[in-house]
Order: structure tokens, then C-alpha cells, then sequence
């Protein structure tokens, strides 16, 4: 596809069937949207900032593309520092940071599981940003609000949804994706014995199952669909229930089955790279990966469908919530222009272009109903009734890190072989003295 010259969105003169008059947005991911009040940013012409922005899928491609028109309409100047790919080594990288009152980060990409921990750290964008905030999404801003103080602005949401090739589903007889976790067990079985003899690296199931934040996410939907609690409730740690035990041991049971053996070192880019080759039947991934599988040059390109993660029968089908907000290092020495790129990233436009060109669910009601929105991720409104779970970084604030480590490292160990009976009151043990 060539690249056009034209700023963008571009109005293009799209005749419709009824040939009524009107056209379309074209959205080109080589051209972000223009800075909406560029005569704010300019005040700080000539500042240069340092962004450590996204690293995962084209995220980091689409952060240089904004970051290039931010310059030319502000000629404030931005320096795009990829985080590292794992949430929990950009939160280690990023306390150095802070503890160190470091001025070589100004603007960040902020986990929705850190403000609290970040808090004061954190610049507050009240002042500056505290109207604009309205526009979003009342519960993401709340968690982005910490006494009193914005610390961050919301960016993008995520929740986990499960990926599956239609065309394989259509060749082996199967007319709906799986309800429950023994149909999927099944569906991949069946998948993975036919396609084998034509493709030996062919699995039925990827997900992210390395010791990171990442399989936190994933094993929450996995207790949270068969009645094995949310992790903490109440002040207490929930994990060691037999529900919860039974439910990792099956999961324990998918490795070397119906999901390879590696995918116990498997992070989002892992499992996407697995499915998007053709080589699985079934992914957890968050919406990004839809817009990657959609790419001219993927070889699953119309051959896939979204739907919600599967439950146990009876239970409710949930979906990890993710996302990412953007905030100001509080030890900026640019913090007026770090704010005014702030504005930018956030602003209707760009969360409208970035949903197109890169399925990042939008943080503002009315970006994310909006037709162009809703027809880039025809998923949006029927994922809208699955149940959406918090991790629980709301009431553990700083000690949210250490807890969701010891449960992705005691969740690791039964993926890596370990029985769940003997792994999880230990580990509910370590998770209980973390959040004491
Ligand atoms: C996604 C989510 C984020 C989560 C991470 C785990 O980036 O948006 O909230 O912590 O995945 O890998």
C-alpha cells in the first residue's frame, strides 16, 4: 500500500452506494493526526523531552510517527525510548528512575496496575489536563487519581479476549468458538491431530505463560471463569481454594498438549507471533493483535475472529483489564512541554487514529462509538458485556508488584510441571505477606 503525501485523516471523496453526497476518513498509519491547539506547545519550542513509550507489536512505530508530527507542529523535540516488553521489567526500570530522581524520563507509559505505586512520583496534571480527563472514561480516570492528584492521563484500555483461526473452526465441523475450557481442550485436540501431518510445528493453544506480569493477567481469567475467586477480596488472599487448584492443574495439563512446551517462557509478542504464522488454533491476546493479524502482509488475514475467553459452564465469561495511561516524571525539567504532549497522545484525534491503525481501545466514550472505531474493531461492542476483572492494584498500591510477582512465579512452577496442591497454599502464604 502506498504511503499518501496528505496529512491525516484526509477527507476523501468516497461516492457511496445511494451516491449520496459525503465521504469517509481515511486513516494512513504513516501520517498522525495534526496537534489540535499546536499554539499551547510551541510556547516550549526548542525543549526536548524523553519518552519511554510502547515496545510491544507496531506500538513503538506508531509512538515515532506521533512523536514526529508532535515535533512539527510544536517544534518541541521528543526523544522515543522503547520500555522494555515486559510490564514488570519497565516497573523496575522505571522505580531506578524515580528513586534515583532521575530528569532522563519526562513522559511515560504508565501500567493501569501502577499509580498507586508511582503516585509521588508522579507530576500532577490537574491543572493542565484535570477538563480534558472528563472526557474519559469515569472508572480509568478514578484509578488514575490518587488523593486528589491526576497523576496520569488514560491512553488505551485492554482486556484479554481469545483469538481463533474461523477457517480451521469451518474445517473441523465446529459452527461456534469454545463456551467453556473442556471445549477448547477438545476443539484444539481434534485441530492440532489433523493439521500435524501438514505442519509439525502446528499447537492448538498460546497464551502468555512466562513468570511476568503478563501470565498474572492470564491466570486471573482463568480463576475468575471457573469460580476460583479474584485473587484478594476483602483484604484477604482468595487463591488457595480448590477451585482455583483444580483450575491451574488443568492449565497444567495444556503444556505439551494442546499448547507447546515453550510457551511457559511465552510473552504477548510470543503467542502473537505463534498464532499470526499460522501456527495455532487458539490465542489469549489483547486487542492489538487483532490489527496486527489483519495486516496486508499477514498470512491469517481474514482467517480469524475474536471472541470472549471461555468459562466453565455455569460461570461468567471475564476478561483481564489492562491498559496504559501516560504521565510526567514529577523530575522533568520539561514538565510544561512534557504536559502538552500529554495532551496530544491523549486527545480525541489521536486515540481515534491509534484505535484505527492499531485496534487500541479507546480510554473517551465517544471515541470508542464512533463509527470509524467501531468498524476498525467490530469486537468493541460484543466484548462489551464480558466481565471486565481488576487485578488488585486498587487496594494494594505499592505492594501490588511483589503480590502479582509471587503469583506468576508460583503459577509458572505448576505450568513448569508442579502439582497446584502443593504449590498454591505456599504461594497464597507469600501473596498474604505481601499484602500485609
Ligand atoms: C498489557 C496490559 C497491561 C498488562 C500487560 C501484561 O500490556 O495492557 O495492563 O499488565 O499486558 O503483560
Amino acid at each position: 500500500p502506498a504511503a499518501t503525501t496528505a496529512a491525516s485523516p484526509v477527507v476523501s471523496a468516497s461516492p457511496s452506494a445511494t451516491g449520496t453526497p459525503g465521504g469517509t476518513v481515511a486513516y494512513d498509519k504513516n501520517h498522525a493526526p495534526a496537534v489540535p491547539q499546536p499554539e499551547l506547545g510551541k510556547k516550549y519550542s526548542g525543549q526536548k523531552i524523553t519518552y519511554y513509550g510502547d515496545s510491544v507489536g507496531a506500538g513503538h512505530d506508531i509512538d515515532m510517527v506521533l512523536a514526529t508530527q508532535f515535533t512539527k507542529d510544536t517544534g518541541i523535540e521528543i526523544n522515543v525510548v522503547p520500555h522494555p516488553q515486559s510490564s514488570d521489567d519497565t516497573y523496575a526500570q522505571y522505580l531506578r528512575f524515580f528513586q534515583g530522581k532521575s530528569s532522563d524520563m519526562d513522559v511515560m507509559m504508565l501500567d493501569v496496575v501502577w499509580p498507586g505505586a508511582f503516585a509521588p512520583h508522579l507530576h500532577d496534571l490537574s491543572s493542565a489536563l484535570g477538563d480534558l480527563a472528563k472526557q474519559h472514561y469515569d472508572t480509568i480516570v478514578a484509578n488514575d487519581t490518587v488523593n486528589g492528584k491526576l497523576v496520569a492521563m488514560p491512553w488505551f484500555s485492554d482486556f484479554g479476549m481469545l483469538f481463533y483461526r474461523t477457517d480451521l473452526l469451518q474445517k473441523y465441523g465446529y459452527s461456534d468458538p469454545p463456551a467453556t475450557w473442556d471445549d477448547l481442550e477438545s476443539m484444539a485436540k481434534k485441530i492440532v491431530d489433523g493439521e500435524k501431518a501438514a505442519n509439525s510445528n502446528f499447537v492448538g493453544f498460546v497464551f502468555q505463560g512466562a513468570a511476568y506480569e503478563g501470565l498474572t493477567c492470564d491466570a486471573l481469567e482463568w480463576l475468575a471463569s471457573t469460580g476460583g475467586g479474584t485473587l484478594y477480596e476483602d483484604g484477604k488472599v482468595t487463591v488457595n481454594n480448590p477451585q482455583a487448584v483444580a483450575m491451574l492443574n488443568k492449565a497444567r495439563g495444556w503444556i505439551g498438549t494442546i499448547a507447546p512446551k515453550g510457551v511457559t517462557s511465552y510473552k504477548e509478542e510470543d503467542a502473537r507471533n505463534v498464532f499470526q504464522g499460522g501456527n495455532s488454533a487458539f490465542m489469549r491476546n489483547w486487542p492489538y493483535a487483532y490489527n496486527e493479524g489483519q495486516a496486508a502482509d499477514s498470512p491469517i488475514k481474514g482467517k480469524f475472529d475474536v471472541t470472549p475467553l471461555p468459562a466453565q459452564s455455569g460461570q461468567k465469561n471475564v476478561g483481564t483489564i489492562g491498559g496504559w495511561a501516560l504521565g510526567v516524571s514529577a523530575y522533568s525539567k520539561s514538565p510544561d512541554a512534557s504536559v502538552e504532549f500529554v495532551r496530544y497522545m491523549t486527545s480525541p484525534d489521536v486515540e481515534t487514529w491509534r484505535a484505527v491503525v492499531g485496534s487500541y481501545v479507546p480510554t473517551i466514550p465517544s471515541v470508542a462509538d464512533s463509527a470509524a472505531v467501531l468498524q476498525a474493531m467490530p469486537f468493541l461492542k460484543p466484548m462489551a458485556s464480558v466481565e471486565r476483572v481488576p487485578r488488585p492494584s486498587g487496594p494494594l498500591g505499592d505492594k501490588y508488584n511483589q503480590f502479582s510477582t509471587y503469583f506468576f512465579q508460583g503459577v509458572n512452577s505448576i505450568l513448569n510441571g508442579q502439582d497446584a496442591s502443593s504449590v498454591v497454599p505456599n504461594m497464597a502464604q507469600q501473596m498474604t505477606r505481601a499484602a500485609g
